[in-house]
């Protein structure tokens, strides 16, 4: 990585703003249903600690637009840190202000400050200077470890790096060199596995690797419209109407490199994407008008686990079908485990992906997974990620 990281700066009695991404994942009373975003930043903190440095992390948590939202307060978050990092983890009921510039002032070095939710100040989204000054005014130094968040251009993730030096934390480099050397050097054969809803949401990042990819696995809601541009009937899925010209000149480009191009050869169908509808599997020419694409077929997903055997790397974003719904979440599973199986470099985006390989347990038998969803999609698009940008280069 080109910035520079807390290896290239001093931190020993150094107040340390550190931006991290806890925004995870909450049930409905508010019990953390995935931890992963904090494990994957204990060891940036742990350095900074180590480093003799005070620790004073800050996060958003939901959208809770500008205002207070009880259940988006970050306590609990602060809790399971503890637990984690086996240490207090000290809390604030404000992220600026008169108290929190106290609490901040008397943290003394190997201490740990978790401010409350950066988004109950609409001034933090806005990236209003004075917001970002005041973050500022809390510490000597900005650390970024938000890979996750790198992508919104706000007070704590950008702004902030006016009044401060700032640097990247250990999983924003992690993310950055690896995402980075898919893009850069991967090695071949690459493929791409793309699902998820919407075809707009992958165009461009597909445009992106067209010159690097060998082979374009697509899956999920989005398959509907790459299956119309190529004349098959998709029944009631819903397909992107506006988007099908410049799918149709994506698949013309695809053809032309020589890019392999798998669609789905069957599919799971439903009247209705509820746990009462059972689904049925029909090939891909066969799909009833009424019925809409709920995941890949079984023939598609052996299709798709030859043609992984094959690759030496592998990147995946979006699930291939609505995986919360068990009857329609094969597909995806199956695409998890050919992931993992072999010797291969395999790079999977975050979010539902993310999340998919976490309930499954295979974290582990991937090479990288991501913790940003948003971010890991726009820094593969070849995208500038502003939380990145405003870091100090090495
Ligand atoms: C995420 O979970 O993708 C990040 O924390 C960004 O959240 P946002 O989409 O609400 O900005």
């Amino acid at each position: 990585m080109t910035k520079k990281t807390i290896k290239d700066i001093e931190l020993k009695s150094k107040k340390v703003l550190v931006r991290v991404d806890f925004n995870l994942p909450l049930d409905e009373n508010g019990g953390i249903l995935d931890d992963s975003r904090i494990k994957a930043a204990l060891p940036t903190i742990k350095y900074l600690l180590d480093q003799q440095a005070a620790v004073i992390l800050c996060s958003h948590l939901g959208r809770p637009d500008g205002k207070v939202v009880e259940e988006l307060r970050m306590a609990p978050i602060a809790q399971r840190l503890s637990e984690l990092i086996g240490k207090p983890v000290q809390t604030v009921k404000d992220c600026v202000g008169e108290e929190v510039s106290r609490k901040a002032r008397s943290l003394a070095q190997g201490q740990i400050l978790m401010l409350e939710n950066l988004r109950f100040h609409a001034e933090e989204e806005e990236n209003d200077p004075d917001f970002a000054r005041a973050l500022a005014g809390l510490a000597d130094i900005y650390v970024d470890d938000a890979f996750g968040t790198a992508h919104r251009a706000h007070a704590s993730t950008a702004g902030v790096a006016r009044y401060l030096p700032a640097v990247a934390g250990f999983l924003m480099e992690k993310e950055i060199n690896t995402l980075g050397a898919i893009l850069a050097n991967p090695q071949h054969p690459f493929a791409a596995v793309l699902g998820g809803a919407k075809v707009s949401d992958k165009l461009g990042l597909i445009a992106n690797i067209l010159d690097k990819v060998d082979a374009l696995l697509i899956g999920g809601g989005m398959a509907a419209t790459f299956l119309k541009v190529k004349g098959i009937n998709t029944g009631s899925s819903p397909v992107e109407t506006d988007k099908l010209e410049l799918t149709a000149s994506m698949v013309k480009e695809i053809e032309k490199k020589n890019i392999t191009l798998l669609l789905p050869v069957d599919v799971i169908v439903a009247s209705a994407i509820e746990k009462t509808d059972k689904g049925s599997g029909v090939s891909i020419d066969a799909i009833p008008a009424d019925k809409h694409i709920a995941d890949i077929g079984p023939a598609t997903a052996a299709l798709f686990t030859g043609e992984l055997e094959k690759a030496r790397t592998v990147f995946w974003n979006g699930p291939m079908g609505v995986f919360e719904i068990p009857q329609f979440s094969n597909g995806t599973k199956q695409m998890v485990n050919a992931m993992a199986a072999g010797n291969k470099v395999t790079v999977v985006g975050g979010g539902s992906t993310a999340e998919i390989v976490g309930e499954m347990g295979m974290v582990t038998s991937m090479t990288h997974v991501s913790t940003g969803g948003g971010a890991s999609l726009k820094f593969m698009e070849g995208k500038t990620l502003p939380g990145v940008d405003v870091l100090l280069d090495k």
